[in-house]
């Protein structure tokens, strides 16, 4: 734990929201976990839960840390609920309305000591930070899919972040045992200004009819030694959120070579969004998952 950070506010439980709670409560933080509705809520402390029993069984965990991270993770029915909160992370839908509109909500309750840090995947941080009431205390921490597994953290400043933010926020990584990079605020950062651009590129290689969902992922796989194929990964993202990323590379660096594959705009418009809708390229209530093109 860090000294000037004990209690931690997320917004959002879904899996980044549960994967960032199920890190910190397991490095000793007291976590407020926060959602729309309390099926959410609990949906999310479930995931934390059985994600927990996973480590328990590989060996990487001890039952009894399992059930003392547990009881630090606190449902949190209302906003209000955060007010005590050292550090709040935004980790909502990727979408700049709804980031707005809780960040509005939140301000007035929170400490104005409170660090405000969001999760976002390709949304400006200055931006952001403009619509807060403490653009100085406010930054970026971008973790990966799935965050207990993944190592990687992205940091990113805002125009006005202040040092003494940087490094709080910078210890608060670093007591979660991850690895740090620092990204500037540019639209997607470091990681998914190249894996985006990446993934649209194997949407269009279906769409072209270059290659079948399968020939395309087990050629990425197996030619480029990824652990998941393109298409695979983009279900496990979520085609909403890729669909975002792209759009806002597209928008933000105005460059036509980001501009989002059709045939992605056609999955998220049909409601397929990959694993959480149970379909995306591969339809999910099989067993194994079938390719759907
Ligand atoms: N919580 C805890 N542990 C988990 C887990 C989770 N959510 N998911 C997987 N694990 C553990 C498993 O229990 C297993 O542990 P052991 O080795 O101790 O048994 C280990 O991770 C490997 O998992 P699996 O055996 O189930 O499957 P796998 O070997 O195929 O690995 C994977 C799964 C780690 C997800 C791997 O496929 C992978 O690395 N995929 C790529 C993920 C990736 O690229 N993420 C970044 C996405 S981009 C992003 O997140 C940024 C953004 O803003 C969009």
């Amino acid at each position: 734990m860090t000294a000037t950070i004990r209690t931690v506010g997320i917004v959002g439980a879904g899996q980044m929201g549960s994967g960032i709670a199920h890190v910190a409560a397991l490095a000793g933080y007291r976590v407020e976990l926060y959602d729309i509705s309390p099926e959410r809520i609990e949906a999310g402390i479930a995931t934390v839960s059985g994600n927990m029993a996973r480590q328990v069984s590989s060996g990487k965990l001890e039952e009894r840390a399992r059930q003392e991270a547990l009881g630090r993770i606190a449902p949190a029915r209302a906003l209000n609920d955060l007010a005590d909160a050292d550090l709040v992370i935004e980790a909502a839908t990727e979408d700049e309305t709804i980031k707005r509109k809780i960040f509005a909500q939140l301000c007035p309750i929170l400490n104005p000591e409170a660090l405000l840090a969001t999760n976002t995947s390709s949304i400006s941080i200055t931006r952001l930070a403009a619509q807060t009431d403490r653009p100085e205390r406010f930054i970026g921490i971008h973790f990966m899919n799935p965050v207990p597994v993944m190592k990687l953290v992205e940091l990113i400043r805002g125009i006005a972040t202040e040092d003494k933010t940087f490094e709080t926020a910078r210890a608060f990584v670093q007591s979660l045992d991850k690895t740090i990079t620092v990204a500037e605020d540019f639209p997607a950062f470091i990681v998914n200004r190249i894996l985006l651009p990446m993934i649209n590129e194997a949407i269009y290689t279906l769409y072209e009819g270059v290659g079948s969902v399968e020939a395309i992922d087990t050629a990425m796989r197996l030619g480029a030694n990824h652990p998941m194929g393109p298409l695979q990964l983009a279900d496990f993202i979520g085609l909403d959120t890729c669909l975002s990323i792209m759009q806002v590379l597209y928008e933000g660096l105005a460059d036509s070579k980001y501009r989002p594959c059709p045939l992605l705009v056609k999955y998220v418009e049909a409601g397929w969004l990959g694993r959480k809708t149970g379909r995306g390229f591969y339809d999910y209530r099989e067993d194994p998952p079938v390719p759907t093109r």
